[in-house]
């Protein structure tokens, strides 16, 4: 095998799951669509916390409390500067749902009349209004904009797909003058497409709507720029890049934050506390109610460290490269359908396939069982899938530490699937 088969540019080595031998086999990882691994300088930075420093953050004149505050606000600054944002417009939740969650319930609150200000009105919605997504959207940025919708009166509509899951350009027309919010995904956790941000992003601001980003699949791949990508939301997760679960990221326009309603309300969010009423606090703080995941906060920093010393360039070209290897190995293979564009336009490395003939669960434990994990089931995207004409898919995705020799023992071992489930 040669050397560039073994190549890739966050080391193996650098991560302690892959010493794990998985029935009989090292160990092939290609499930980080649904969350990444995480190197041992991540799990180092949070232990180190834990046991050196950890204090209350901005709660405490003690030296612990002060060391603690300094390097939860030392990684806003770092993970500001790794989206292209200011710190006070990174906001911490649990993750991308709660982010999502967390806009639709300030709207939600906004639109019975809870206002910061004046500009608070913006974000209230009513009967006349419309919320506009996509068919190709995870669950966790549809279900929370149909509750809106519920609790508003506002109507739900989408933007539709091609066959191939590209957005179908015809039906961009959903956004008019009506819509309030536009929420969408930079790229599918399913079929890989990158989403035309600008153009989107234009057409919604031109009838004065506000745009969601889910960069969920976005900002582990490739480098983004919220502030060049002119978005006024957009979430992310920890987990699927590199760092711990139970941390996500709210990023808001500061110019929007300052006018949101809270979502959570009690200690750390407040300004002053009256008996019967309180005054908030600016953003962040005012989206930070109670004690935050600073043990988990830390590792993303340390994550972000991590991938911004591989560089995001780097990153985005190998998993490109291991995409379009698995693609071109995958088109030639009889009975196999992928779920998305078959070659490499606009698209990233979520590479969701149907095994003609085989449930994608029995193809999932049939892969296990050579050592080759992948996600299987309708990856939280039941519309998308029955728009590609199934109710569940296999799906392999790539992080940093993906080699070609990896995608080589994926497609030796998706060879065998159909002959041993005797449908070839
Ligand atoms: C595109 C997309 N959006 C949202 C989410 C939800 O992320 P989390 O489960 O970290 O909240 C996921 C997770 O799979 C995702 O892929």
């Amino acid at each position: 095998m040669s050397m560039e088969h073994l190549y890739s540019p966050a080391r193996k080595s650098d991560f302690p799951i892959f010493s794990r031998v998985i029935n009989g086999s090292p160990l092939v990882y290609l499930d980080s669509g649904a969350t990444s691994q995480r190197p041992r300088s991540v799990l180092q930075a949070m232990y180190d916390h834990d046991a050196i420093h950890n204090g209350a953050v901005n709660r405490g004149s003690h030296t612990l409390a002060g060391e603690s505050t300094l390097a939860f606000e030392k990684v806003r600054n770092d993970v500001a500067q790794f989206v292209g944002a200011f710190p006070d417009e990174i906001i911490w939740t649990s993750g991308s749902t709660m982010a999502l969650n967390a806009i639709a319930y300030s709207c939600a609150n906004a639109s019975q009349g809870r206002y910061i200000n004046e500009d608070s009105e913006r974000f209230s919605l009513s009967a006349s209004d419309t919320i506009v997504v996509t068919r190709a959207e995870h669950h966790a940025n549809l279900v929370p904009w149909q509750e809106l919708a519920a609790r508003t009166g506002a109507i739900l509509r989408w933007i539709d797909l091609d066959s191939e899951g590209y957005i179908d350009e015809n039906t961009l027309d959903v956004i008019d003058e009506r819509t309030k919010i536009c929420a969408f995904t930079h790229v599918s956790n399913v079929s890989g497409v990158i989403n035309d941000v600008d153009k989107i992003a234009n057409i919604a601001h031109s009838v004065g709507a506000l745009v969601v980003l889910d960069a969920c699949q976005s900002v582990p791949h490739m480098s983004v720029d919220f502030h060049a990508l002119d978005v006024d939301f957009a979430v992310f997760s920890g987990h699927k890049m590199l760092g711990p679960t139970g941390i996500g990221v709210l990023y808001g326009k500061r110019d929007l934050l300052a006018s949101l309603p809270p979502f959570l309300t009690g200690g750390s969010m407040i300004e002053t506390v009256e008996m019967e009423s309180s005054t908030y606090d600016i953003p962040p703080a005012r989206f930070e109610a109670g004690t935050q995941a600073v043990t988990q906060i830390i590792g993303l920093g340390e994550a972000v460290r991590y991938l911004n010393g591989i560089g995001m360039d780097v990153i985005h070209r190998h998993e490109q490269e291991l995409t379009r290897y698995a693609l071109e190995k995958m088109n030639d293979m009889e009975g196999i359908r992928i779920l998305g564009p078959s070659r490499l336009h606009n698209r990233l490395g979520a590479l969701a396939f149907d095994v003609d003939g085989v449930h994608p669960h029995d193809v999932g434990q049939f892969l296990d069982a050579k050592g080759v994990a992948v996600r299987t089931g309708h990856h939280c995207a039941q519309p998308l899938h029955r728009h590609l004409g199934v109710y569940a898919s296999s799906r392999a995705s790539f992080g940093p530490y993906n080699t070609l020799d990896d995608v080589d023992r994926f497609i030796e071992a998706l060879a065998g699937v159909r002959s041993y489930f005797s449908v070839e």
